[in-house]
């Protein structure tokens, strides 16, 4: 644990700070295995430009849950230990894939990337001016967090828009 690294946070119960990292934790697994599960049973058009994306957030939700899991260290906290409580402990759940469609794919993980900015923007004001180090990592994370939104919506709106244009040419 830094001792001093933590004697700088200030109006704030560490424990509280480790308890809500655990659970961002928890759903950056979850959002990993997500990923990396719609990318190999995806279907149907432009499928492609799909999966590259979606290999892409895997990664860096991963990514993602090393940078919580280091900081929970520094804490003094333990992250997880058990994959069976991902599911305890999530915010967002896990948006199991039922349809493999593209579109369907696309729109399980817009939900998903949705609910990451709203825990992420949340963890910046509980620890804006409090506890400088997870405000910073916590806004990395939230900025990757509206760009995965952005990037699905976009490939989701060109791909209903493709199908859309298909369809009238055909009638
Ligand atoms: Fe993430
Ligand atoms: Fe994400």
């Amino acid at each position: 644990m830094a001792q001093r690294g933590n004697s700088i946070i200030r109006d704030l119960e560490i424990s509280e700070v480790i308890a809500v990292l655990n659970k961002a934790y928890a759903d950056e697994w979850l959002a990993y295995y997500q990923y990396f599960i719609e990318a190999k049973v995806i279907k149907g058009i432009m499928k492609d430009a799909a999966i590259a994306e979606l290999t892409q957030h895997a990664t860096d939700e991963l990514r993602h849950a090393n940078m919580v899991a280091d900081r929970i260290l520094q804490l003094g906290g333990t992250p997880l230990l058990n994959p069976n409580e991902w599911f305890t402990h999530t915010n967002c759940g896990y948006e199991e894939p039922e349809d493999f469609d593209v579109v369907s794919i696309l729109q399980d993980s817009i939900k998903g990337e949705q609910c990451a900015i709203s825990v992420y923007s949340q963890l910046a004001d509980m620890t804006r001016n409090k506890d400088i180090v997870t405000y910073d990592i916590v806004s990395q994370i939230l900025a990757d967090e509206v760009e995965h939104e952005e990037d699905l919506q976009a490939l989701h709106d060109d791909i209903v828009e493709f199908i859309a244009d298909i369809k009238q040419s055909i009638q």
